[in-house]
């Protein structure tokens, strides 16, 4: 065999990138006269080692000598460096020995796991040439998150183990195992048979949408289904823990329990008997354990202790995300339950439900984990939350000295589109692209530097309602996996998303060789208006490695004959732009991206604010009211928002300008908190100082509206010159009977027209 030595030494491989990483030169060859050598006696490098065996023997077919006389030899030890902490290693490859060191058991197999990257992906009986290197690492946080919702849909015990590989191959450590939810119970609870017999088999329905499965009816057959037995993830567990991954089983609660309470009606508040969903329709079913009945808590802890005895992560997930209050506001027990012990609301009762529960999970030893709506009604006091509804949970119980983990749905739910939606299978909705999730910051800036202890990392969640195969699961964590990997692990210095991008390519061909579904990137072109001293211009980017732009602004559809992007496009007239990524001479993008822009006399004009708009929601940037740009009913794209407080927006025309119209375009969506302003003013001005109100417009779109609009304030007055405008939007609550009745509403605004 060639040596492929000085190539390989040269190629940035390794994902997530070490803390430090120094090539030398020659190299190692793996053999049958390789050596693990390791004091006997120590039963953690034992297990180390056996490990190390066997996925030597998968990738190569090599068997590694028993005791042979000793040529090269690759060598486990313990040893005290504080700066590895649990989990780092040191790895030293020289010509005739191979050194994994490490404080801990977990810090060995991390180096194994280096060492694997440096190695072909499948089996070749060929000899094995490491190159000659010197690595130190250790992680950045020590929670590295991976879910699996097998509730939806179930994923068989050996698929769940190719997974937990997946996982560790790229350093993740935790797998947080979504094991209930309202479609199937999926694990075995001896005391309560029914909960597999009953919950976890539906009538199956896996050829339609998600949201138009029928509900079954009595007397259907319910085949689609399955759960895992005790024996079963106790071999998970097993094999999990060989690879240093703890699995954090979650077991829902209030909420989500649609399949408990199938099993077992006497739950719910009705206590009526229902059949196992087959979908998202959730007509006239229970979905909530009833909180007034005491019963319901004996079932719970017997349930959890089962749970307990069989993982022995510090952690236990009960859920308590998404629980619609209704059933309890219609329950006398729960009503009985929330007079006697002086609770305040419902909200109240759910933080009672929480407590109790955590109560127990401490007795046991155990710490309890919950999604961010356990914050709701009180923090039960030792609970760690999950933030998913973006990061305000996070920070409001890091700000508690509450441990924290990170899983915003932007950009870590990974049930999202990656590339498309054009050309990717069908998935939930959203966007969450490879290089969103790779300039993920898990701390977030509102946290001091005592308060950022207390995120303990970072999580990707999968969520099962549109993934039904395997095959689909790989493809939605290859490669954002890989990317989150870095992001957990890699020191925040050294992210660099270019460097990145080109390390990822021969992840790719291993994807490849091991039949791995991956998603080869997102080549839609980015658009970005840029609205700043008066002029208008259009920034395009890619994401793609060695991608090439090419646009047009006629309307036609973009060619290799087309622009080629070289810089900002000026944009002087209304114009549909339309881009595509082109790489090594191809047209890559499914469809061209696409952005229309509306001339008016205040594009590119600076936009001055009384309230800032919220960080979440910058758009284009300062000036996004006057980048030509109209939103869509995308909300996380082109709205400015602004939570609690009136937009007041004041723009300098640059001088005396004729003007006959202003207009503020605004968007509601109701089930995001976003209502139309109350009123909308309108004022001019000469100096910036004085203003003259020229109209006031109240809302006229009722904010029990549902369905998303777009509405523009629009004044319309006898021509005037003047060279600033201010428009006062003004802020209202969330309306009665919406979940946030009460609370400060949202405005969303995309552009301020002025003719
Ligand atoms: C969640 O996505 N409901 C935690
Ligand atoms: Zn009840």
């Amino acid at each position: 065999m060639s040596s492929p030595l000085i190539v390989m030494a040269q190629k940035p491989i390794f994902i997530p990138q070490p803390v430090s990483l120094q090539y030398g030169t020659g190299n190692f060859l793996i053999d049958n006269n390789t050596f693990i050598k390791f004091n006997k006696s120590d039963k953690e490098l034992q297990q180390a080692a056996s490990f190390f065996k066997s996925a030597i023997n998968n990738i190569s077919g090599i068997e590694l000598a028993e005791n042979k006389v000793l040529q090269k030899t690759i060598e486990l030890k313990f040893i005290s460096n504080a700066t590895l902490g649990d989990e780092g290693y040191l790895l030293h490859v020289m010509p005739n020995v191979i050194q994994i060191e490490a404080n801990k058991k977990a810090g060995i197999i991390y180096g194994m796991q280096t060492l694997f990257q440096a190695l072909p992906a499948i089996r070749t009986n060929a000899a094995l040439e490491v190159p000659c290197m010197d690595v130190k690492d250790y992680p950045r946080f020590k929670w590295r998150g991976m879910h699996l919702d097998v509730s939806r849909h179930f994923f068989g015990p050996e698929f769940v183990k190719e997974y937990i590989n997946l996982l560790a191959s790229y350093k993740m450590n935790v797998f947080h195992w979504h094991l209930v939810d309202d479609q199937g119970w999926r694990i075995e609870i001896k005391k309560y048979p029914l909960l597999t017999k009953v919950g976890a088999w539906r009538v199956d329905e896996t050829g339609k949408v998600w949201g138009d499965r029928p509900q079954a009816k009595p007397g259907e057959p319910a085949t689609y289904g399955g759960y895992y037995t005790q024996q079963q993830i106790k071999d998970i567990v097993k094999y999990a823990a060989e690879r240093n991954v703890t699995i954090v089983p979650e077991i829902e609660m209030p909420g989500h329990v649609a399949s408990a309470i199938a099993a077992y009606p006497a739950l719910s508040c009705t206590q009526q008997p229902q059949l196992p969903l087959t979908g998202g329709d959730y007509t006239n079913m229970s979905s909530n354990y009833c909180a007034g009945n005491d019963s319901v808590f004996l079932f719970l802890q017997n349930v959890l202790t089962e749970v307990i005895n069989l993982f022995p992560s510090k952690y236990i997930h009960i859920g308590g995300d998404e629980v619609d209050k209704t059933p309890w506001k219609n329950c006398p027990k729960c009503q009985a339950r929330i007079k006697a012990e002086g609770l305040k609301d419902e909200e109240g009762l759910q933080s009672y439900f929480i407590k109790r529960i955590e109560k127990f999970i401490v007795s046991k030893g155990r710490k309890m984990i919950g999604w961010d709506e356990i914050l709701e009604g009180g923090l039960a006091p030792e609970a760690t939350v999950m933030s998913w509804r973006g990061e305000s949970g996070g920070i409001q119980a890091a700000k508690m000295n509450h441990d924290v983990v990170m899983t915003p749905g932007f950009p870590l739910y990974f049930d999202h589109y990656q590339a498309g939606p054009e050309g990717e299978p069908r998935a939930i909705g959203g966007m969450n692209t490879l290089r969103n999730v790779y300039e993920y910051e898990p701390v977030p800036k509102e946290l001091d530097s005592n308060q950022a202890k207390y995120v303990l990392g970072a999580q990707a969640n999968l969520w099962g309602e549109f993934i039904t195969k395997p095959e689909q699961v790989e493809y939605m964590v290859l490669p954002r996996m890989l990317a989150l990997a870095e992001v957990v692990w890699s020191p925040k210095q050294t992210r660099d998303w270019n460097n990145f991008n080109q390390r990822l390519q021969p992840q790719f061909k291993k994807f490849e060789q091991l039949s791995y579904h991956y998603c080869e990137g997102n080549f839609t072109v980015g658009i970005k208006p840029v609205s700043a001293n008066g002029k208008l211009s259009a920034v395009l980017t890619t994401d793609a490695l060695n991608g090439e732009i090419y646009y047009t602004t006629d309307g036609t559809t973009p060619t290799l004959q087309s622009t080629k992007y070289s810089g900002p496009v000026n944009i002087d007239s209304s114009v549909l732009l339309k881009a595509v990524t082109v790489v090594d001479g191809v047209i890559k993008s499914k469809v061209p991206a696409q952005q229309n822009f509306v001339m008016h006399k205040a594009i590119g004009k600076n936009v001055m604010y009384s309230n800032p708009p919220s960080r979440y929601y910058q758009a284009s940037g300062p000036n996004t009211l006057t980048d030509g740009v109209r939103g869509t009913f995308a909300v996380s794209k082109y709205w400015h928002g602004f939570s609690g407080k009136d937009l007041i927006a004041t723009i300098d025309l640059g001088e005396i300008t004729n003007i006959h119209s202003i207009a503020l375009g605004c968007l509601q969506h109701y089930s995001d908190w976003i209502f139309m302003p109350s009123s909308v003013k309108f004022e001019v001005s000469d100096d910036g100082k004085n203003f003259t109100e020229i109209q006031t417009l109240k809302n006229t779109i009722s904010v029990d509206e549902k369905a998303s609009i777009i509405n523009d304030f629009t004044a319309n007055f006898e021509s005037k010159n003047t060279r600033y405008i201010r428009v006062t939007a003004s802020n209202t609550v969330c309306p009665k009977d919406h979940p946030g009745a009460g609370k400060p509403a949202w405005i969303f605004a995309d552009e301020i027209i002025v003719k």
